[in-house]
């Protein structure tokens, strides 16, 4: 059985790495909620030029825009979920998924607008996908009835993909209280010391991770690090915040792990302290000053 997906195509350049993976959870989530699976759309991600061109061309409004839907279905009344007969009809045999319409999106309008709101440009571009998508589904901001059940659909699909708990949303005890949630995971029959971490990713997911020792001593692998492999593994690759969780004291991060992190953020908080008790805030460019990135390999 095929599952929701967008056909998309990025003809503008700025998009963080991982946002077509972004976009496809979204889209999936947003089918789930409304209750109405096996869909597609195309997206299209341009720059300001095209997004004012295709405003001025089919909604005679002179201006450059966010985001622009285009559905196929026309819902006379309600959404999607109370429109299974006329969303049959947008049957594609070809990819075997009913056929929701267009989204185009300003790669440039959403860089102004994450800097506006203060949030990463990852939980914009999944946002307008989320908002798009809902004006696929039927929803509408015309009346104060409409917009406060889009608003509600909204929220409902932001948390479904966590994208809700950016910009200071999900606070360093939260963060601290999940490290040390990981210490009765940690694998340490040598050391005996037990370390937890919890990474917060700019787009707002949360990875976590405990120390994995091994008999050949070198083969240890820290709790920072383990944390790291899981987000980088899931499509991450900016973070935030980490929390480090000491069981017997805090647990400051090792140079290894300061020059792995360092790979994927400088100016990241870093949160450490010992399980129970008060922790400390600082940021990695604190703990390595002068470190050596990506950047400096003209990356
Ligand atoms: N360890 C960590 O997991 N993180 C740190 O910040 C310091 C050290 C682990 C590695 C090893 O399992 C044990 O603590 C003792 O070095």
């Amino acid at each position: 059985m095929p599952e929701t997906r967008l056909d998309i195509q990025i003809e503008a350049p700025g998009l963080p790495e991982g946002s077509e993976a972004l976009m496809q959870r979204v889209a999936r989530s947003a089918a789930r909620i409304e209750g109405v699976e096996r869909v597609t759309a195309g997206v299209r991600v341009v720059d300001d030029v095209a997004i004012h061109a295709l405003n001025k061309q089919e909604r005679g409004v002179d201006r450059p825009t966010d985001v622009l839907s285009f559905p196929t279905v026309n819902y006379r009344r309600g959404t999607a979920r109370d429109n299974e007969k006329l969303v049959a009809r947008e049957y594609d045999p070809d990819t075997g998924l009913r056929y929701l319409g267009d989204i185009v999106i300003s790669v440039d309008r959403a860089k102004e607008q994450a800097l506006e709101y203060g949030h990463s440009l990852a939980r914009e571009i999944g946002f307008l996908t989320v908002h798009a998508m809902l004006h696929l589904f039927g929803y509408d901001h015309m009346t104060d009835e409409e917009r406060t059940l889009m608003r509600g659909m909204e929220e409902r699909i932001m948390h479904d993909v966590s994208l809700d708990r950016e910009g200071g949303a999900l606070s360093d005890q939260e963060l601290f209280d999940r490290a040390a949630a990981m210490l009765d995971m940690a694998y340490a029959p040598y050391s005996n010391y037990r370390v937890g971490a919890a990474i917060l990713t700019e787009d707002g997911r949360v990875f976590t991770g405990c120390n994995v020792e091994n008999a050949s001593y070198g083969g240890t692998i820290c709790a920072e690090r383990t944390a790291a492999v899981k987000a980088v593994s899931e499509g991450a690759r900016r973070f935030r915040a980490i929390a480090i969780a000491g069981e017997r004291g805090p647990a400051w991060p090792c140079g290894l792990c300061r020059q792995v992190l360092r790979e994927f953020g400088q100016d990241m908080r870093v949160i450490v302290g010992t399980k129970g008790q008060a922790f400390e805030v600082t940021t990695l460019n604190e703990l390595l000053p002068h470190g050596f990135g990506p950047e400096d390999l003209g990356k």
